[in-house]
């Protein structure tokens, strides 16, 4: 968590806006521990961005850049741009990457014509704005938001599941170190209970790594709707069924296997670990 937080706040800053839902960027800032957002805020309104909330100061400037007092920029900062603290609004990237995306089509013609002198001129242009690159084709400021709510909640889920997973596994190591775990039926019971939000957890980080990146197929270069693919839908759809069918058929034999197993039980002559479980009960 630590590590993939450091390493949207480098290279996703909107990403990690709209993960804490921070409009206006701070220095020490916070993570929200709970919050209900503003389903009507906008960027560039004046109004509260969320209806409740409860922060843990200083928690995102430490996770995002290793250094409580660091500026985390919000997303405003990175729309309109923020002189101060060297953030390039997206109006100026657009411009920049409408330079690099002509001069990227000039060079294609240039190479077609073999005018190596234009070539080079107009690499150095790209190489000027590549990383501005992918805003040439966005249509306006707005496009370089991801969905704010799905993103920010998705965060929340799955950051307050890791943490209660945490604190549970706590609980349990003390209880199996103190070898008295089994007398502590109802958390044996939360165990088990646990086993499916661990997959929950897992659904929503991949959504706020999925949902947090859009419009970007590839961060700054490559937005989806460009790089979405010309292969008709029925092209699509076949392979769609063919994985379908295929983890399908591998779930129902996994699944009978298990079920094979499960109902063989063990077979404790021979089994070693039966009989160390054994001796060490005895
Ligand atoms: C305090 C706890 C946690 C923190 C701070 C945290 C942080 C993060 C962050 C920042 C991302 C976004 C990465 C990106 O967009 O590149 C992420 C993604 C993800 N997280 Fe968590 N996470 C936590 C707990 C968990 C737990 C408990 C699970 C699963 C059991 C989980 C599974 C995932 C998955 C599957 C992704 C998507 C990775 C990818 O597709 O690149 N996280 N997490």
């Amino acid at each position: 968590g630590d590590e993939s937080a450091y390493r949207v706040t480098q290279h996703q800053p909107m990403k990690l806006a709209a993960m804490e839902g921070i409009y206006q960027g701070e220095h020490r800032a916070g993570i929200t521990a709970f919050g209900i957002l503003n389903p009507s805020k906008q960027p560039g309104d004046d109004k509260e961005v969320f209806l409740f909330d409860i922060t843990i100061p200083y928690a995102l400037s430490i996770l995002g850049n290793r250094s409580p007092d660091s500026f985390v920029a919000g997303i405003e900062d990175l729309l309109y741009g923020n002189e101060e603290k060297g953030v390039v609004g997206i109006d100026s990237r657009i411009q920049n990457g409408k330079i690099a995306l002509q001069a990227f089509k000039d060079y294609k013609e240039a190479k077609a014509q073999n005018d190596t002198e234009a070539m080079n001129a107009l690499k150095e242009v790209i190489q000027t704005h590549i990383k501005d690159f992918g805003y040439g084709y966005l249509h306006a400021p707005q496009e370089a938001i991801p969905p704010i709510a799905l993103t920010f909640y998705s965060f929340h889920l799955m950051v307050a599941l890791g943490s209660a997973f945490f604190v549970l596994f706590v609980v349990v190591l003390y209880l199996a170190m103190a070898n008295n775990i089994v007398q502590f039926r109802k958390i044996l019971w939360l165990c088990v209970i646990a086993i499916p939000f661990g997959y929950i957890a897992a659904e929503a980080g991949w959504i706020v790594a999925e949902v947090g990146r859009q419009p970007w197929a590839i961060q700054d270069l490559l937005p989806v709707g460009i790089a979405a693919t010309n292969l008709s839908s029925v092209n699509v759809q076949i392979s769609f069924f063919i994985f379908a069918i295929l983890f399908t058929t591998l779930l129902c034999a996994e699944i009978s296997i298990m079920v094979r197993s499960i109902k063989k039980g063990f077979e404790e002559e021979h089994t070693p670990l039966m009989q160390s479980v054994q001796k060490g009960g005895k």
